[in-house]
């Protein structure tokens, strides 16, 4: 079982599509560990983005992560980080294939609503910055062998 970070980040907050997105991950089979509203500060923002700090959009982007509330989640599954890359879509909202979350609702490169980690590897660093352990709770849906049997 694996485990993703995901964000809504501030426009999908802005634009009241929160309960939206987090259904879409939910239907997918992904199931919630962690959850919670929070406006990340500067310092926060740049860890998260740390891998992006040489790049020319680095400081828009970190303007953007601090400019209001994410919801935070982590959710956990079968090869979770995959399943969720792929609901997620392409980084650009015009290129993302329609059905996935950024085809669907997004037409910008930087605010394209959803953040999701690229490995496991990532997803545990990203999960330690975001959630303390305290925060998370793990627990086995009764319709899994429905969802991720077979
Ligand atoms: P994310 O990390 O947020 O899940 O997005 P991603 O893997 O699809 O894309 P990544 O290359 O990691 O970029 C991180 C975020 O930076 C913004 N971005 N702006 N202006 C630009 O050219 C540009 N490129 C990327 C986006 O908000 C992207 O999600
Ligand atoms: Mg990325």
């Amino acid at each position: 079982m694996e485990r993703t970070l995901i964000l809504l980040k501030p426009d999908a907050v802005q634009r009241r599509l929160a309960g939206d997105l987090i259904a879409k991950f939910e239907r997918k089979g992904l199931r919630l560990a962690g959850l919670k509203l929070i406006h990340a500060s500067k310092s926060l923002a740049e860890k998260h983005y740390e891998v992006h700090k040489e790049r020319p959009f680095y400081g828009s982007l970190i303007s953007f992560l601090t400019s209001g509330p994410t919801v935070a989640m982590v959710l956990e599954g079968r090869e979770a980080v995959t399943v969720a890359r792929n609901l997620i879509g392409a980084t650009d909202g015009v290129k993302a294939a329609p059905g996935t979350i950024r085809g669907d609702y997004a037409i910008s490169v930087q605010n394209n609503l959803v953040h999701g980690s690229d490995s496991a590897e990532n997803a545990a660093k990203e999960i330690a910055l975001w959630f303390q352990e305290a925060e998370l709770v793990t627990f086995t849906p009764i319709d899994t062998p429905w969802v991720a049997g077979g």
